[in-house]
């Protein structure tokens, strides 16, 4: 059952924890096909570093607001002799970066039904430019699968096994706000994201997209050199535990300023402190700086605008429904997320 035994330290494996939710689930019965939608999730408490890198279990608990109908749609066939992957109408070969990820993600389903699988995406959003499409991706996935095999998972286990796809993907399994508890178990089984039932319809998410290209650093490899080298990193569980809180605080009470504030000097936090790794990370350009200072300047002049940053250069905006003109006067490009229209 356990990979490998440390002294006086178990170390579970992914495969582990899918046979521990699955097995009292088989044998299964198979659709045809099964297709799920899962959107992409923008946090506005960042998830920034692992305690567990097998199984993405974060050292900090996350909040995020899901993009409605911006995310990856997934379709779910059983196949014969080996698993297939088209993606956007393309085939995509196992041996890509993207393709191992996947199949190595197929694997740990086939290891228990022995089922081949050919997995179709369609995704709206750009691949890997800090877009959370792996998010989405992998929650849209495994929604996929437990259709695909009447296995009647709940959240909390959709949740965990999104989240072995990718840590971020745990949020994915839910719209609206989230909230990924970091959890204390060594298995993970108490790592998982939960809805905050409040809705704020007012509230927009603009994506400024300026840039599509691929990181040239992997979250996950970020995430690791910024915990490893960062002089800053042991301060950042507990602001971003406390920012959390402070969220919570503000959507109950919707209160902007604070929600803006709040989610604005998390990003900035997280930024700060991957610059203090060694090499230095540094997802911004100078697209970036121009236009978080033109953010800065609307705000000096009194719109409430905020914004929040991922592992990679793009902006998103969030501002409230009112001002929407008023912002898009100010920028070449923004795509508007309402995330509580079609609750
Ligand atoms: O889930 P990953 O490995 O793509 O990491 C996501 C990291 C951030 O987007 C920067 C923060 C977050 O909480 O989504």
């Amino acid at each position: 059952m356990l990979k490998s035994k440390l002294p006086g330290f178990l170390v579970f494996s992914k495969e582990n924890i899918v046979t521990k939710i699955l097995s009292p689930k088989n044998p299964a019965p198979l659709l045809e096909n099964a297709k799920s939608f899962a959107p992409a999730n923008i946090a506005l408490a960042k998830y920034w570093g692992k305690r567990n890198s097998e199984l993405n279990l974060p050292m900090n608990s996350s909040l995020s607001i899901s993009l409605d109908q911006r995310g990856a749609t997934a379709m779910l066939t059983a196949t014969t002799l080996q698993h297939r992957l088209t993606i956007n109408h393309q085939n995509v070969e196992s041996t890509t970066p993207h393709g191992r990820r996947l199949i190595d993600y197929l694997n740990l389903f086939h290891a228990i039904t022995g089922v081949y699988y050919h997995l179709t995406l369609e995704v709206n959003i750009p691949f890997a430019a800090g877009l959370a499409s792996s998010a989405a991706v992998f929650a849209a996935i495994i929604q996929a699968m437990n259709s695909l095999h009447q296995w009647h998972l709940s959240y909390k286990e959709l949740s965990i096994l999104a989240r072995l796809g990718s840590g971020s993907a745990a949020r994915s399994i839910l719209q609206g706000f989230v909230e990924w508890h970091q959890g204390e178990n060594p298995n993970g089984m108490d790592s998982f994201a939960e809805k905050i039932p409040v809705i704020w319809p007012q509230l927009c998410v603009g994506l400024c997209i300026f840039n599509v290209n691929e990181k040239p650093v992997s979250s996950r490899e970020g995430m690791q050199r910024t915990k490893t080298t960062s002089p800053l990193y042991a301060n950042w569980p507990h602001i971003a535990n406390t920012a959390v809180t402070t969220l919570k605080e503000a959507i109950i009470s919707q209160d902007f300023a604070l929600l803006g504030r709040t989610a604005e000097n998390n990003a900035l936090t997280m930024h700060a402190t991957m610059l203090s790794a060694w090499p230095p990370l540094l997802y911004s350009t100078q697209e970036t700086l121009t236009q978080m200072q033109k953010i800065w300047q609307l705000r000096q002049d009194g719109l409430p605008i905020y914004f929040t940053q991922d592992a990679g250069p793009n902006l998103k905006i969030l501002c409230l429904q009112k001002d929407m003109a008023e912002i898009n006067h100010q920028f070449d490009t923004i795509e508007w997320v309402h995330p509580f229209r079609t609750e």
